[in-house]
């Protein structure tokens, strides 16, 4: 892709909470790209490590889990230090699974509600004296489930509302100097979050015809998505929730469909 112009980010530091896969780590991929110099964490050192040489030299991958606020703080002081005060943060680190209320434990709510929410939390609350101020940008990866409810999806729809708010609380709180936006990818090809909540055909066909668009979304298109929220062309926006779904959270995309075949 060639929508942003190369050396946009460079002297930028971002740091990509749970960027060592998927989305995110097309998100750390796109700012390296771009010039900036970039870390990423998740719970797993090795993976971590892959990632950051997948993100390509200088990057730090680093191993902390965003559930436990003293190690997650503990790996921003080391962004920070080895790499400079941060312009750019991303918390996008997210635990999901299938399961009915009267399937799921009160831990397993608690676990992804404490991965997605107050990890969202610990990341934002954590990085604030650590970015450059004025001037830094904040990014949460929400989901459509935060404004539509789901069926086997009570821990998920809970979190990610939570974390819609939290972004509206902090842009409020950081207003005169720090922007606080998130994104709400509709559903992305290749992505173990597809692998898990779209198993079989007719999951994956129930979502696809939610989609406007009729396609799947790419990871570079969230990525790009993400670059723009903490672009300058992005100067006077935060609080905000930028879907890149396709138009999947809009409404009927089957009245779409009845709307084409009639002309
Ligand atoms: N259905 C019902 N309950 C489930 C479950 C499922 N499919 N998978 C896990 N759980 C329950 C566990 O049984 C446990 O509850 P219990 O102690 O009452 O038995 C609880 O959830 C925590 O599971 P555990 O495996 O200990 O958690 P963890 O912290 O090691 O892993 C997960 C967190 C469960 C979210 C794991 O799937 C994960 O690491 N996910 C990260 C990747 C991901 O989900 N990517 C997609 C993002 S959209
Ligand atoms: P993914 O590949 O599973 O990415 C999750 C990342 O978070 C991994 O790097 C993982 O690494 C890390 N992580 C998980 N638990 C963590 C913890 N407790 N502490 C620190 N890091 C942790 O998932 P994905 O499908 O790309 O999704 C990425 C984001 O997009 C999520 O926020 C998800 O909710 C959102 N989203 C995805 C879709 C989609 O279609 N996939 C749609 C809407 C929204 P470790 O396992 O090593 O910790």
């Amino acid at each position: 892709m060639t929508t942003f112009r190369d050396g946009l980010l460079a002297g930028k530091t971002a740091f990509v909470a749970g960027g060592t896969s998927g989305i995110n780590l097309g998100i750390a991929k796109r700012f390296a790209e771009l010039g900036a110099k970039v870390a990423v964490a998740g719970r797993d050192p090795d993976k971590a490590a892959h990632a950051a040489a997948a993100i390509g030299e200088g990057a730090l991958g680093l191993s902390g889990d965003v559930r436990d606020y003293a190690a997650i703080r503990g790996v921003m002081e080391r962004v920070a230090g080895e790499l400079g005060p941060m312009d750019i943060v991303v918390s996008g680190a997210a635990g999901n699974f299938l399961a009915p209320v009267l399937g799921m434990s009160a831990n397993a709510f608690r676990t992804v509600v404490d991965i997605d929410l107050n990890g969202t939390f610990n990341v934002f609350r954590g990085c604030h004296d650590l970015l450059v101020r004025p001037g830094a940008s904040l990014i949460a990866i929400t989901a459509g489930q935060a404004v539509n409810a789901s069926a086997l999806q009570a821990h998920a729809c809970a979190a990610k509302a939570g974390i819609n708010q939290l972004i509206r609380v902090l842009a409020l709180e950081w207003g005169p100097e720090v922007r606080v936006n998130g994104i709400s990818p509709g559903p992305i090809a290749d992505t173990e979050g597809m692998k898990r909540l779209a198993p079989d055909a007719a999951t994956r066909q129930a979502h696809y015809d939610r989609i406007a668009m009729k396609r799947w979304g790419r990871i570079e298109e969230v990525a790009e998505s993400a670059v723009f929220l903490c672009s300058p062309a992005a100067g006077y926006i935060t609080g905000t929730i930028l879907d890149c779904d396709g138009g999947s959270q809009i409404g009927d995309a089957s009245r779409g469909d009845l709307a084409k075949g009639m002309v």
